[in-house]
């Protein structure tokens, strides 16, 4: 039995790693193992961007890299699609397991059960019901074709049913990427630009944003700088640049208590996160983990894909609105902010969860 397992993106990355491991534990004590290939499309090839995250998260080198490497939506997307066909072409697996909502999980997906291939796919349901997100796409046309889904709250089980799936394909197991975070917590270390500037404990901020509607336009992107930079009370905000912002950043002046350095490595940026006295961000997953660690977030988004980070979370969606910006800013720096609790089954067993169904399912050739 072989399974295909799909990486791609920085976040594909974190997700996928607890449940190699989880592979590897349960092929040394099981009569029945389950082979597996990683598969990196070669969506992010940085050392930033992919390599620091095998070295760190512990990941075996994959065992096939498609280079795909960056394009348009629909170039990278073909790409990948094609490539990944010639592999199947030449071998095929029992199972694809597919992560997140990247490029790199559609495209594999469409390939693989076109293929024929049962499709599993992490972190199923999630919804913003906002279409202007590459990413709402590319969950809908996954999960629209996906046999089995893991998923990381009751919620995106709602979702699921809603849609027409069987409750009998659907398993709540929980987060993969709160398996990484508790697994590696002991390991998070300061990076550089924390003892450079004298950072402390609750004393500085950190901010991601790398989202088309946020950076895309530099008028747009400079007065949203420009507004966080005027309300964290003079405090550092430390803002590890994807390499799409790069671009326009280096057009902009940005005040000078806003910090711009390169994407740090997991256990630099997860340090940072957990020591920062907030976090302003529209990325998903960092919601997630400030949540976990109940560090306060700020998300410059109108919707997410995940409510629970809301609802029970640290989290709060800003959208583009100054004056919300000015307001949940100012709480922060009076040290007003919601008690966080952990959502249900983020324990750091969600990748034993899994791999236990997939045993199950294969041994019964489901
Ligand atoms: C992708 C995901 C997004 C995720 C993000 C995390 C999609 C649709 N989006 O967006 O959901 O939050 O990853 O990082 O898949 N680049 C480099 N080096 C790299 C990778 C990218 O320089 O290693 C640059 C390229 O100029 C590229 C740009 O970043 O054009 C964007 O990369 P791409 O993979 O297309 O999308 P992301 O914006 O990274």
């Amino acid at each position: 039995m072989i399974i295909d397992i799909i990486c791609g993106a920085r976040p594909n990355f974190i997700k996928i790693s607890p449940i190699v491991r989880e592979l590897e534990n349960h092929n040394q004590k099981s009569k029945f193992p389950i082979n597996y290939r990683i598969v990196h499309t070669g969506q992010h090839y940085d050392q930033s961007m992919s390599k620091s995250f095998f070295d760190e998260l512990e990941i075996p080198k994959p065992h096939i890299n498609l280079n795909v490497k960056s394009g348009s939506h629909a170039k990278q997307t073909s790409e990948i699609m094609k490539k990944y066909e010639k592999l199947l072409n030449s071998k095929q697996p029992n199972l694809c397991l597919v992560v997140g909502d990247v490029n790199s999980t559609l495209a594999c997906a469409i390939v693989a059960k076109k293929a024929g291939i049962k499709l599993a796919h992490v972190e199923a349901g999630l919804r913003s019901r906002d279409m202007e997100m590459p990413e709402e796409i590319n969950r809908i046309v996954t999960d629209s074709i996906s046999d089995i889904f893991f998923t990381t709250s009751k919620h995106a089980n709602k979702n699921l049913l809603l849609e027409g799936r069987r409750k009998n394909q659907i398993y709540f197991v929980g987060n993969t990427m709160i398996d990484t975070l508790l697994y590696f917590q002991k390991k998070f270390n300061k990076p550089k630009i924390y003892f450079e500037n004298n950072l402390k404990k609750n004393n500085y901020y950190v901010l991601t944003l790398h989202r088309p509607s946020n950076v895309d336009n530099i008028i747009n992107f400079k007065n949203l700088l420009n507004q966080i930079a005027i309300n964290c009370n003079n405090k550092k905000i430390i803002y590890p640049a994807h390499p799409r912002t790069s671009k326009n950043l280096k057009k902009i002046n940005t005040l000078k208590n806003i910090l711009v350095c390169k994407p740090m490595s997991y256990l630099e940026f997860l340090f940072l996160v957990k020591n920062a006295r907030a976090v302003i961000t529209d990325s998903g997953g960092i919601t997630e983990e400030s949540t976990f660690l109940d560090t306060p977030c700020l998300t410059m988004r109108d919707s997410t894909e995940r409510p629970e980070t809301i609802k029970i979370g640290s989290n709060i969606l800003v959208g583009n609105d100054n004056s919300k910006l000015k307001k949940y800013l100012s709480n922060i720096n009076q040290g007003k902010w919601k008690k966080s609790s952990v959502p249900e089954k983020w324990d750091g067993k969600t990748s034993k969860r899994i791999v236990k169904v997939i045993h199950q399912l294969l041994k019964n050739n489901v």
